[in-house]
């Protein structure tokens, strides 16, 4: 029994140096993939921070652009006529669409501006009006 429980010990200890010795390896192999996994994992937020700083200047970059213009509410009314009165009403009262009076109370300039080019809430069609007509049609709304 005392010999066998030492042969075992003694068994144990010559399966064991190798063992550690190919653990070695493996441990760099460990260590090597998780610094590559840190790697792919900076670059997926990198990427997706890209993506989302290509995707979002040109937005504000509209918006800076309308906002720093001084808008011409008889130009921003003509504006009006011709594209949205048909929804809105002759007096922007409302008919398909709601009552414009009193919007720029409910919704800031930039949300104003977002539901005239998004297209995000149909019918309203999506909009492309030049910087200066946003910013006519901005002025126009305000003054409502
Ligand atoms: C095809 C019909 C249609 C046309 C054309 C249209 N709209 Fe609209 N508009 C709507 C509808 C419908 C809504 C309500 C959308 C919603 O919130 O679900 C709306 C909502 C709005 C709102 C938000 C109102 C609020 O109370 O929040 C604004 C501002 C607006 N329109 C401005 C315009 C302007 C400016 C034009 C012209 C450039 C225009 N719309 C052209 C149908 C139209």
């Amino acid at each position: 029994m005392i010999n066998e429980g030492v042969n075992l010990t003694k068994d144990t200890d010559v399966v064991l140096s190798p063992t550690s010795d190919a653990d070695l390896p493996s441990k760099e192999l460990k260590s090597s993939m998780s610094s590559l996994l840190a790697i792919a994992v900076t670059f997926v937020i990198v990427a997706i921070a890209i993506i989302f700083w290509i995707f979002r200047p040109p937005l504000n970059q509209y918006n800076q652009s309308v906002l720093s213009l001084s808008g011409d509410p008889v130009q921003g009314r003509s504006i009006f006529v011709m594209n949205c009165v048909a929804c809105h009403g002759q007096w922007a009262n409302g008919k398909v669409g709601p009552n414009l009076h009193g919007v720029s109370n409910r919704k800031s300039d930039a949300r104003l501006i977002h539901q005239v080019v998004s297209g995000e809430t149909p019918p309203m069609p999506q909009f492309q009006p030049s910087p200066q007509d946003m910013a006519d049609l901005l002025s126009y709304l305000k003054q409502l």
